[in-house]
């Protein structure tokens, strides 16, 4: 059977790094306070050249070099995203344009921060239905543009970045022994959805609008919801939990992270943490991390590698793939 094998992985990031310590000068907050409450020491905020698409069009290019491709070679582009450049046409044509590419297809994804787990989903669909050979998966957000930045209890909390796969179809056996995504698990909620959401948009306030969230109320679903569609990928693969080489979690917090691991047995030793140094970048939390993980040689050709992701919604969601 067809299998969407990962061939390259590529990530970009503003220039500026917005410390805590800047943020006491910002709002009233500490340190101490960011660290203990979310693990965040860091994040990276986009000045005014930099867009969701500039910052796309760089980790895919990365990603393209990575697997020694070029855009001639890809026949489709998704991009998960919730901070677009424009309302319309969506970004990912724009990042299709920056490239030269004239053939296939691009289109946006929105799941908020679940949406690289959705737009990964997809991209294997499509590779295993025919319908594409090579897709580019790619995460890129600037949340630093939808912040209040006199909201203390947002404000700390998100950055912006991109990353990017490229997914090919290759033979596979149909187990688990093989290479690219084995299963995906996609589930959503809209009756959560006035807890994680923007004050604005194109048909309502005709303003992009600011988020809000119910911080505490968010954290009460988010260890439940992650394991529930971990145990999902685990059932329907027949791996265990002790199969999983590597835990590449949305980065939200590391409390939440390490809640997850913990009741899933699995030790923080095999779970990628970047949120320290990124921040909450939503929809390009996890390929940011894996592109991190992948490039200093943490996660090996043949490894078992699990990502999942919760967030605004809810939607929640998990892939389970031999890198
Ligand atoms: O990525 C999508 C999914 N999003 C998430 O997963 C986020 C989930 N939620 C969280 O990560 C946490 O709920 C937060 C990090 C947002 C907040 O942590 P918390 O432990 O739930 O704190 P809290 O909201 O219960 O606030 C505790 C206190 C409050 O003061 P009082 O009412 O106890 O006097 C807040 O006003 O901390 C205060 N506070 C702050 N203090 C200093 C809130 N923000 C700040 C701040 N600096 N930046």
């Amino acid at each position: 059977m067809i299998r969407s094998v990962v061939r390259g992985f590529g990530s970009a990031l503003p220039k500026r790094v917005l410390t805590n310590q800047e943020m006491e000068s910002k709002v009233d907050t500490t340190d101490e306070w960011i660290v203990q409450r979310t693990g965040i020491r860091q994040r990276y905020i986009a000045d005014e050249s930099e867009t969701t698409a500039s910052l796309g069009e760089a980790a895919a290019r990365a990603a393209l070099d990575n697997a020694g491709l070029t855009p001639d070679d890809i026949d489709l582009i998704i991009l998960a995203t919730s901070t677009p450049d424009n309302t319309f046409p969506a970004s990912a044509v724009d990042i299709q344009n920056r490239l030269g590419m004239k053939h296939g297809a691009a289109f946006d994804i929105q799941a908020v921060c679940t949406g690289f787990v959705y737009a990964m989903s997809t991209a294997d669909l499509y590779i295993r239905g025919g319908m594409a050979k090579r897709v580019l998966v790619i995460g890129a957000e600037t949340f630093s543009r939808i912040l209040d930045w006199n909201d203390r209890t947002t404000c700390v909390l998100f950055g912006d970045g991109a990353g990017a796969v490229v997914l090919e179809a290759q033979e596979g056996q149909g187990t688990a022994g093989d290479r690219g995504i084995l299963t995906s698990h996609l589930r959503s909620d809209g009756s959560h959805k006035d807890k994680l959401y923007v004050n604005g948009g194109p048909s309502t306030t005709g303003q992009a609008g600011f988020i809000h969230m119910e911080g505490r109320e968010v954290f009460k679903y988010a260890v439940g919801m992650i394991t529930d569609v971990v145990y999902d990928a685990l059932a329907a693969t027949a791996l265990e939990v002790e199969d999983i080489d590597w835990l590449v979690p949305h980065q939200a917090n590391i409390r939440i992270i390490e809640g997850s691991a913990r009741k899933l047995g699995i030790p923080m030793e095999k779970v990628v943490v970047t949120v320290d140094q990124h921040g909450n970048t939503s929809a390009a939390s996890i390929p940011l991390a894996l592109a991190a993980a992948a490039g200093d040689g943490r996660i090996k050709e043949g490894d078992i590698v699990l990502l999942e992701a919760m967030g605004g919604g809810f939607t929640w969601g998990s892939v389970l793939l031999r890198w």
